[in-house]
């Protein structure tokens, strides 16, 4: 039985396996660029973030109907639980669904179908994450949160995606204050392909409480300093930096010693049907190829509880499984 945890840096359209895109191509009546689902997993082969971004965007086409967006979230949550997943927090990308013409209402019902009684029906608790598409105009991001303003029951908090290099987090300033007026968490993609600078950016001009990605800050010793002082905690991806070459193999991912220098990192999938596993298979390969300690794997699992926007209560329940879960030899 895998180590129960928490699952903080997933995006849901990132979860579209090649046989489900062909299946919604199929039921929407589009056609897709590929032979088959073969065929599209070997298009899976990518120089760097926006090459990967260049086919998330052309896939999502198969995305039309709110029962597509519920499909595709039960079967993540489906493969989650087997993971050992007891709660995430779920990132999607309304603006890559609006400009498309698919309204706001019909993605955001769809998610919430699958994930309303998601802990009674699956045994993961989740929580949605509104994210903003960074290369998109801080405008774009505005209206997106007033189409937000009537679902805010439905919804935990803001992020920030896609390319990074180019896009620093400061030209969401206005919008993420008002997120926060709303009563939103903030979290924010930050130093994955773009520097240090943007991860101090995203800390102290968006109040981001979490840092997605963040490898790059370790370049930046005061920066790291910083990070383990406030325990910002970083949602680390190692098989998506790996596939999108921010990391040259996995036994060079900075993980271990992102660990060794006492920051609150947490193992997640991103976008685990392009990048070759969920978030289990990151753990286990990760683990192996860092040579992690049974102590590093359990901290990572305590500090994906910890860095989750849970209330303390529900925190400190999952917390004693985990407890328990390790207590057996
Ligand atoms: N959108 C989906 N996956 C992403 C990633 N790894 N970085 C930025 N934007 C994304
Ligand atoms: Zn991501």
């Amino acid at each position: 039985m895998p180590i129960p945890k928490a699952e903080l840096h997933l995006h849901i359209e990132g979860t579209l396996e090649p046989e489900l895109a062909f299946a919604l191509a199929r039921r929407n009546g589009i056609d897709l660029p590929f032979a088959d689902a073969e065929a599209l997993r070997a298009a899976y082969a990518f120089a760097d973030l926006q090459s990967f971004l260049d086919l998330y965007y052309e896939l999502m086409a198969v995305l039309r109907a709110e029962q597509d967006f519920t499909d595709l979230a039960e079967a993540y949550l489906r493969r989650a639980r087997a993971d050992g997943v007891r709660h995430a927090e779920i990132f999607f990308d309304p603006q890559a669904h609006t400009v498309r013409g698919v309204p706001f209402e019909t993605v955001v019902a769809g998610l919430s179908a699958a994930l309303t009684d998601s802990r009674e029906r699956y045994g993961i608790s989740t929580g949605l994450i509104l994210c903003f598409l960074r290369d998109q105009s801080a405008d774009s991001a505005m209206e997106t949160l007033d189409a937000a303003e009537d679902h805010l029951d439905k919804l935990i908090g803001v992020g920030l995606d896609s390319a990074e290099v180019g896009h620093p987090p400061a030209k969401f300033a206005q919008v993420f204050r008002r997120a926060a007026e709303l009563g939103l968490h903030r979290v924010a993609h930050a130093g994955e392909e773009g520097p240090p600078a943007y991860v101090r950016e995203a800390l102290d001009v968006l109040g981001a409480e979490r840092i997605d990605h963040g490898i790059r800050s370790m370049e930046d010793s005061e920066l790291v300093a910083r990070l383990r002082t406030e325990r910002i905690p970083l949602t680390v991806c190692p098989f998506s930096n790996v596939r999108l070459r921010a990391v040259d193999h996995l036994g060079m991912h900075p993980l271990r010693r992102m660990l060794e220098a006492g920051l609150v990192a947490t193992v997640n999938s991103d976008d685990p049907a392009y990048f070759g596993g969920y978030v289990q298979e990151n753990l286990e390969a990760t683990a192996a190829a860092l040579a992690l300690t049974d102590d590093q794997i359990s901290t990572l699992a305590r500090n994906s509880f910890e860095a989750s926007f849970l209330d303390e209560a529900t925190k400190s329940a999952y917390l004693a499984e985990l407890d328990a879960y390790l207590a057996v030899p």
